[in-house]
């Protein structure tokens, strides 16, 4: 048994993370002989990432996929603790799963991902949740063979949860969801802290790949015909600063798309690093695509310096209006918090200001959620959650008005669109994505599969297009 432990979670020191590279033994290779497994991801694109490295670990130990979860033998939740509801939402689940082990005892059981970092979540696991097999955190993915290979000799609950700052594990195989659009992990963990946020406790420390382990990552990809990467990290603008190298994010993303990958994506971008340099890269390099989460968080510089996220409104705008500039086709998109402890009216007045000067293509939009440990969770915080909920209907009226605004600018344009695979809402179309990030569903043919094509819009709508192949050139 390994807990996980807050006050551990919190620390950062000098110590160099370990590069580990992963191998798995082959004692393991053959534990999962004629058996399935199912996993469940909530969270973000870390753990949709991580999901495709556990599920090539268990294919090598030879477990097959199973998209049914009743019938899996292994059925494993990768969890996420970024608000209260993933909590509710994923031990709703857990409770389902419990009656299945009720009539297949053998099945195996296991919990991983952000939420078991929690100290809080891994005691309630303990006193409430010791019929589960296994348990492990993000630090230790790469220990799942010898953690299952454990729970198939021996009935008991197996938690091994580290609350470290973290090492890179390289090697890791990956069983990826799409065959033309790649994570590739940058860098790991958050030193940012907002003080709202429970990544930092979860993912630990930030610890950067070297420029030589990513770009040969996408080099590989580019051979098994990927055409689309993502550089996924808490915060790609920081890329870079933990290493001793004078290098960063935008020599990467310049790098990157002079691998010649059709298509290059990061996410997400604090508005701390945003360097000019950054603007430039994406401004010159056409396969660099037009397209930024610039997460605002609040419009409001008081409720900005409670959340420590150290930009002012007047900063944002003012990053936000020089992109426009150098980069006018680029879509942006962001993240915005309401009802964070003291927020007045005013305050969340200066918020529906920013939307309103930016426009936004998009945006998630939350109501704060207190996170144990967080030094917001102690903050004196006296709005009712039904002006918190008023707050959030206003904002989102809003949010979509402008990205309808934005949508009706491409009606009858001509824009490239990676096709990806059948439409989900019409079979006979097919969807994929703008260099914009904008969801087309197509009037096409399956040939085009994992090209990127170009497409006429016929008809907008505020989430989505429709269009059709066009052919005139
Ligand atoms: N690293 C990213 C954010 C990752 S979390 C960044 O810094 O932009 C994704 C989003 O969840 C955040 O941008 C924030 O808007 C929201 N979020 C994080 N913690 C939250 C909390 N405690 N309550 C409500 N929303 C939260
Ligand atoms: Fe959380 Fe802030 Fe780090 Fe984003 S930058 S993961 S919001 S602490
Ligand atoms: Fe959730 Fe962890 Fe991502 S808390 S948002 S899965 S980094």
């Amino acid at each position: 048994m390994q807990m996980p432990n807050l006050l551990e979670a919190k620390k950062r020191t000098k110590i160099e993370p370990k590069t580990i590279n992963y191998e798995i033994n082959k004692e393991y290779k053959n534990l999962g002989t004629n058996k399935t497994y199912h996993i469940k991801t909530y969270g973000c694109q870390m753990n949709e990432h991580d999901t495709e490295n556990i599920k090539a670990i268990l294919e090598q130990m030879s477990f097959k996929e199973t998209d049914i979860m009743e019938n899996a033998d292994l059925i494993l939740l990768n969890t996420c603790a970024i608000r209260e509801n993933a909590h509710n939402k994923v031990f709703g689940m857990v409770g389902r799963i419990k009656h299945l082990k009720e009539s297949r005892p053998n099945i195996i059981v296991g919990m991983c991902g952000c939420m078991v970092q929690e100290e809080v979540i891994a005691e309630e696991i303990i006193s409430k949740y010791k019929w589960l097999d296994i348990v492990f955190g993000t630090h230790n993915i790469n220990e799942l063979p010898r953690l299952l290979s454990n729970s198939l000799q021996e009935k008991k609950l197996n938690l091994e949860v580290y609350s470290i700052e973290g090492d890179i594990i390289e090697n890791m195989p990956a069983k990826r969801d799409s065959k033309y659009k790649a994570w590739v992990n940058i860098m790991y963990g958050c030193d940012k802290f907002c003080t709202y946020c429970i990544v930092p406790y979860t993912r630990g420390k930030q610890r950067s790949r070297t420029k030589e382990n990513i770009i040969n990552e996408v080099k590989e990809l580019i051979k098994d015909g990927y055409k689309e990467v993502t550089l996924l990290g808490q915060n790609v603008n920081a890329y870079g600063k933990d290493l001793d190298v004078n290098y960063d994010m935008s020599d990467l993303l310049e790098e990157t798309a002079q691998t010649g990958i059709e298509r290059v994506r990061f996410i997400t971008s604090h508005p701390w690093d945003f360097t000019d340099k950054m603007i430039e890269v994406i401004a010159k390099y056409p396969n660099v695509m037009p397209y930024i989460h610039l997460p605002l968080q609040s419009g409001s510089n008081k409720i900005l310096k409670l959340m420590g996220r150290r930009y002012t409104k007047e900063e944002y705008i003012t990053l936000y209006n020089k992109i426009k500039e150098i980069i006018p086709n680029c879509a942006i998109t962001t993240d915005i918090i309401v009802g964070f402890p003291g927020e007045t009216e005013e305050d969340f007045k200066d918020t529906l200001d920013v939307v309103n000067t930016c426009k936004y293509d998009s945006a998630f939009t939350f109501i704060f959620s207190p996170r144990e440990g967080t030094p917001a969770a102690k903050m004196e915080d006296n709005t009712p959650l039904e002006t918190k909920e008023q707050r959030l209907y206003e904002l989102n009226e809003l949010i979509n008005k402008y990205a309808r605004q934005a949508n009706e600018k491409y009606q009858d344009k001509v824009v490239p669109v990676l096709i990806e695979g059948p439409s989900g809402k019409n079979k006979d179309l097919f969807m994929g994505y703008t260099d914009t990030m904008k969801l087309v569903n197509v009037n096409t043919t399956k040939d085009n599969i994992g090209k990127i094509i170009n497409v006429k819009i016929t008809d907008v709508k505020t989430w989505s297009m429709d269009a059709v192949e066009d052919k005139s050139e």
